[in-house]
């Protein structure tokens, strides 16, 4: 299979459960031109580190010639899946995305993610002071709460899922908390992001067509960007001690935000915290299931196994897989020229089973002491401003998972995933669980009461 086959068969279904031989060969052949298309793909952990570091490498995409002509419909023709249009597609940001002529709109802006500086400085700059560690750190004992009353309800049911019961509900919980939203229906609201998670997927880089499910993803934008628009309105009349009514108060240079601009800062806010943050947890536990004795260290000594098995899921098992970078000027990288308006391809999660830059890197080994060189969280300008919150999400579900479900085992086969490429997890960890030990269960490791009742589940 050459490099350009291996391109599409990454974006293959049946590549999910492991696509890490083809990021492999990726990296082998590095560096990756797309033919006919202005389009790099690098996965080896320097070429990566690189490109992010170098502040010409951009990601606003009006600096991408791939996103203007596919704005012309120069792609929209060919490739798997072909769709009308090959408008731009973002992080859950279908609207806000250049225009026609490149230009975007005034109403439509892009959020600070796809945003450089200065414009990009600045709305981080707002949003920092929520998500420092010391304000993830505040919210440990509402995540502790969280967690044990989740586990209380899965208790009652018949069989346990660890993505449904505990990945999927616990960080949108959290991030709507901190942002001071009601998603109401968080079912609702799942199914919308979960469709927007699939537009940064890589189909407009290897195919030249829009990732599927268009139009269903602009239906979703609409209607996620109408319930942020009302919820504004409600917090601009009577605010509130959240995210949005500070956003909405804030007055950087006297002058205040628009709400347009606070509804995309909380919309990226809360689709960045929280498919990120379930595919980690999910990710996580499917390693623990198959690592029993890491889960019995998390169990004896949480406080130091906890935070190195997260970094090392993260690390072997990235939940944001791959990022786009653009050329805003004529660049090299590691040797390689890269012309201004070519967009580049990263394999993160390539990067992080380098072997020039970690020992036996297929390995799950929550001792390593090389795992925090990993590039799940990205580097540089747009370094992932909630790390710290993802990261003390993960610590307490792993410690507490590990403390109070005893005998855990899949209870079927290896688990269907998803089919995001980028946002790459487990769709489902149906479980057999030899008991769910009461919330009494201290939290800091010493040995746990009996259970009480008869277990609820075995087998
Ligand atoms: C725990 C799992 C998480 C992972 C693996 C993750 C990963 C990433 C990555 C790779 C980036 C950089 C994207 C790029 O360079 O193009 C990023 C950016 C970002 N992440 Fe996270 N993230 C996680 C959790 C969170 C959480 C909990 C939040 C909470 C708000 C968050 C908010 C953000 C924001 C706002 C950015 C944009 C930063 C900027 O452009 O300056 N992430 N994340």
């Amino acid at each position: 299979m050459d490099a350009v086959a291996t391109l599409r068969r990454i974006l293959a279904a049946r590549s999910r459960p492991d696509p890490y031989p083809l990021y492999e060969r990726i990296r082998a052949a590095e560096p990756v031109r797309v033919p006919g298309r202005p389009v790099v793909v690098f996965a080896s952990h320097e070429a990566c580190r690189a490109v992010l570091r170098d502040p010409r490498a951009s990601n606003d995409r009006r600096h991408a010639l791939l996103y203007r002509q596919s704005e012309q419909g120069r792609y929209s023709e060919r490739g798997e899946g072909a769709e009308q249009t090959g408008r731009a597609a973002g992080w859950g940001e279908q609207a806000g995305q250049a225009g026609r002529d490149g230009e975007t709109p005034a109403m439509e802006l892009p959020s600070f993610l796809f945003s450089d500086p200065p414009r990009h400085t600045a709305l981080r700059r707002l949003a920092a002071p929520d998500f420092t560690p010391r304000a993830a750190r505040r919210l440990a004992p509402m995540i502790r709460e969280l967690i044990d009353d989740l586990l209380d309800e899965a208790a009652t049911r018949s069989r346990m899922d660890g993505v449904a019961d505990l990945a999927s509900p616990l960080p949108v919980t959290v991030i709507c908390r901190v942002l001071g939203i009601d998603t109401g229906d968080q079912d609702w609201y799942r199914v919308r992001s979960s469709l927007l998670g699939r537009s940064v997927d890589p189909y407009l880089a290897f195919l030249g067509v829009p990732p599927p499910g268009l139009a269903e993803r602009r239906r979703a934008e609409a209607e996620l960007t109408a319930f942020f628009l009302r919820t504004a309105a409600q917090r601009r009349a009577e605010p509130r001690d959240d995210v949005m009514s500070r956003l909405l108060a804030a007055a950087p240079d006297g002058e205040r935000l628009t709400d347009r601009e606070v509804v995309t800062t909380c919309r990226l806010l809360l689709n960045a915290g929280h498919e990120t943050t379930v595919g980690l947890i999910a990710n996580g536990l499917l390693l623990l299931l198959e690592h029993p004795q890491v889960l019995a260290a998390l169990r004896e000594r949480p406080r130091t196994t906890a935070p190195a098995v997260v970094e090392e899921v993260l690390r072997l098992q990235p939940p944001l897989q791959i990022v786009h970078r653009h050329a805003r000027e004529d660049l090299e990288v590691c040797g390689t020229r890269v012309a201004r308006g070519t967009t580049m391809v990263l394999l993160l999660a390539g990067a992080n089973r380098d072997g020039a830059a970690f020992g036996c890197p297929h390995r799950f080994d929550a001792e390593r002491e090389d795992a925090g060189g990993h590039l799940s969280f990205g580097l540089g300008t747009h370094y992932c401003l909630g790390a710290p919150l993802g990261r003390l999400e993960a610590e307490l579900a792993f410690t507490r998972f590990a403390q109070r479900v005893v005998e855990p085992r899949l209870a079927e086969g290896p688990p269907r995933y998803r089919p995001h490429v980028v946002l790459r997890a487990p769709a489902e960890l149906p479980l057999r669980v030899g008991a769910v030990l009461d919330r009494a269960t201290p939290w800091d490791g010493s040995p746990p009461p009996r259970p009480t009742a008869p277990s609820p589940r075995r087998g």
